[in-house]
């Protein structure tokens, strides 16, 4: 009898217990994150601005600020990225794992054409090295695959439009065939239209080169719409993550509930659209509990005492909170 071993596929990226203090803090800025993105797979980061989501994002290509005392894991296609040695890292960075930036424009150097920025990374820097024809090939064909046609090779980026110029950072991002992608707020800088336009592209792309995506975004709606699944995070810490559709329809955590609320929505009656109460925490500031305790309405005395680990939902064991009273959300999206 033949016996079938089925293992699960290695993670495009696998966050484990991740901890990140920096210099002259009283606390980590980063405690304990555990996060994976699956091949394929297009995963949201949400959270207020200061809460470490760009931090968690660029750890997987290992660009953390000088000085970051850095404990946990974390796994690209199973190698820990934190041990790399500086070949493996250059590899990596030019490979495995692409990053696009909020702002296209400060990104490129305005007196390379197009063409000379998208080839020189994989002709430079690549541990396998490329022909330049070969380089060329793949730019005008991913220029393709974003909707730009070769002329674009020969262009400065003064020369053309901010959301084409995010599609040729998409296509760049391309070109090492990674397995991940990181994307960091990367429609902010765009208007409502070429924001869309460049979402159904990444939507696409993944779809079609089968890439895992990481989108960073302090948008919930855009979240919701991309996402397969979503964590939101809140000083430093995962307050609650699991599949899209069950954690923006029953939030499990009083911050993703309270951020729902406050959330702008065209159907939603004046009045509905307060911001969220207080400021997150000071990483000067110590924290011994819950570290939404000062904003929430559903705190009492454990959570002052004591930090919160996730909790599974009963029915859905992916859909996990980090609250001793998520109970008390149940079915609730913003009764908060
Ligand atoms: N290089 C750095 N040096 C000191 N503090 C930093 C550095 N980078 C980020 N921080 C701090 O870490 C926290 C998280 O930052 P960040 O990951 O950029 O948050 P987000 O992307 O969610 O807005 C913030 O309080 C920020 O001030
Ligand atoms: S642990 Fe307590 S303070 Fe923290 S979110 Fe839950 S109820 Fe609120
Ligand atoms: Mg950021």
């Amino acid at each position: 009898m033949n016996t079938v071993h089925t293992t699960a596929p290695t993670p495009a990226l696998d966050i484990q217990r991740l901890r990140i203090t920096l210099p002259g803090t009283a606390r980590p800025v980063l405690d304990g994150i555990d996060l994976h993105v699956d091949a394929g797979e297009t995963v949201a980061l949400v959270g207020e601005s200061g809460s470490g989501k760009t931090l968690t994002s660029r750890s997987a290509l290992k660009l953390l600020p000088p000085g970051a005392d850095v404990q946990g894991a974390v796994l690209v296609g199973g190698q820990n990225v934190l041990t790399m040695n500086p070949d493996q890292l250059r590899a990596l960075r030019t490979g495995q794992v692409a990053m696009i930036f909020q702002d296209p424009r400060a990104a490129l150097n305005p007196l390379r054409r197009i063409g000379d920025f998208l080839t020189e990374s994989v002709t430079l820097t690549r541990v396998m090295p490329t022909t330049r024809a070969d380089a060329t090939a793949r730019a005008v064909e991913l220029l393709q695959a974003v909707g730009l046609d070769s002329s674009a090779l020969r262009k400065y980026p003064s020369q053309v439009s901010g959301g084409m110029l995010q599609r040729v950072m998409i296509a760049a991002a391309l070109m090492g065939d990674p397995a991940l992608l990181l994307a960091d707020e990367p429609t902010t800088a765009l208007d409502v239209t070429t924001q869309a336009e460049v979402i159904a592209l990444l939507a696409e792309l993944r779809e079609r080169f089968g890439t895992g995506l990481l989108f960073v975004t302090h948008d919930l709606d855009l979240a919701a719409a991309i996402s397969d699944r979503v964590y939101v995070m809140y000083a430093g810490r995962i307050a609650e993550s699991g599949p899209a559709e069950a954690l923006f329809a029953h939030p499990r955590h009083p911050y993703t509930a309270a951020l729902l609320a406050s959330t702008p929505r065209l159907e939603a009656p004046v009045g509905r659209l307060a911001a969220i109460d207080g400021q997150p925490p000071d990483l000067r500031q110590e924290l011994h509990g819950c570290p939404f305790a000062a904003r929430c309405p559903l705190a009492t005395e454990i959570c002052d005492r004591q930090a919160p680990e996730p909790v599974r939902a009963p029915d859905l064991p992916d859909h996990q909170a980090a609250c001793h009273h998520t109970d008390r959300l149940e079915g609730s999206p913003v009764d908060v």
